[in-house]
């Protein structure tokens, strides 16, 4: 019988607690605690993820302040506007939402937040002391991730995990967490020969690959904690994971739903991340 990691309440727990953290931040220092969120265009999903970025911050008792810019801004104009919100002290984090339009140059806009301000984690100065093991901000899924493993006492000492895909933003950072909390670590991609045979070695298989109901049963082990990271649609346009659920579900010890399993974590995390870089400025 699997265990349904619900992430759900995982995140309300978790910021429950860090509203807490924000009051007594608030009351010590006598100041709030501000996060920056900046999209350009209309892309809907990412109208959609910057809307509950911002309802999470008043839940947490963080100060938004969102600046929605029209799709035909220009590199210099947003590039601007990132070296302000650089300047401003009143804000901790900068949260740049992606995919940023094509004629922009998303390295060049990125590389202008500091480390210290970088509460996504993409920094090549976040991802480096990661590398290290080093105190840093850490990439909010893959972060959310291990809190899910922790709060489920599930140990990752000595045990195979796999990550399927190798993206910057999850990938890479998820198979450094683990490997920093001493799994055994194979990270997977596109070109992997033997897919299915790499992933059903997996003790802890994280699906991060981007394609519906990609991950089926004959390629994950029984008793394996399957962790589903993908957010997409399936043929009916009904939300789904890159773990096809209702076929893997009775081989796993655990497994996260979607919706409600990693993404509520996500956001979570980018609210202790903005936490953080308030707290060590
Ligand atoms: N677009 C999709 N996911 C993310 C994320 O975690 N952070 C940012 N900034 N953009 C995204």
């Amino acid at each position: 019988m699997y265990k349904l990691i619900d992430g759900k309440k995982i995140a309300a727990e978790i910021r429950i607690d860090l509203k807490r953290k924000v009051e007594e931040f608030k009351n010590k220092f006598n100041r709030e605690i501000g996060l920056a969120v900046v999209l350009v265009g209309n892309n809907s999903a990412s109208q959609v993820y910057v809307r509950n970025k911002i309802k999470a911050c008043e839940e947490v008792g963080i100060k938004s302040y969102a600046y929605y810019l029209p799709e035909e801004i220009d590199e210099k104009s947003l590039s601007q506007l990132i070296l302000e919100l650089v300047d401003n002290s009143d804000i901790h984090g900068i949260l740049v939402q992606l995919p940023l339009p094509k004629h922009i140059n998303a390295e060049n806009i990125l590389s202008l937040i500091p480390a210290s301000k970088d509460v996504d984690g993409f920094s090549a100065e976040n991802i480096g002391k990661l590398c290290m093991n080093e105190d840093c901000l850490v990439a909010c899924t893959p972060n959310g991730v291990m809190k899910m493993l922790e709060y489920e006492n599930i140990q990752t000492k000595g045990k195979k995990a796999v990550v399927v895909g190798r993206s910057n933003i999850v990938g890479k950072p998820m198979a450094l967490l683990l490997l920093n909390s001493d799994a055994t670590v194979t990270v997977c991609h596109s070109k992997t020969e033997n897919l299915k045979e790499e992933c059903k070695k997996a003790d802890i298989l994280v699906a991060a690959i981007g394609k519906a109901k990609f991950i089926t049963e004959d390629m994950v082990k029984e008793g394996a904690v399957v962790i589903d990271v993908g957010m997409n649609r399936d043929e009916n346009g009904k939300l789904c994971g890159d773990v096809d659920f209702e076929k893997v579900k009775d081989k796993c010890s655990y497994i996260t739903p979607v919706p409600g399993g990693v993404g509520p974590m996500t956001i979570t995390m980018l609210m202790y991340n903005a936490y953080m870089a308030a707290d060590k400025t």
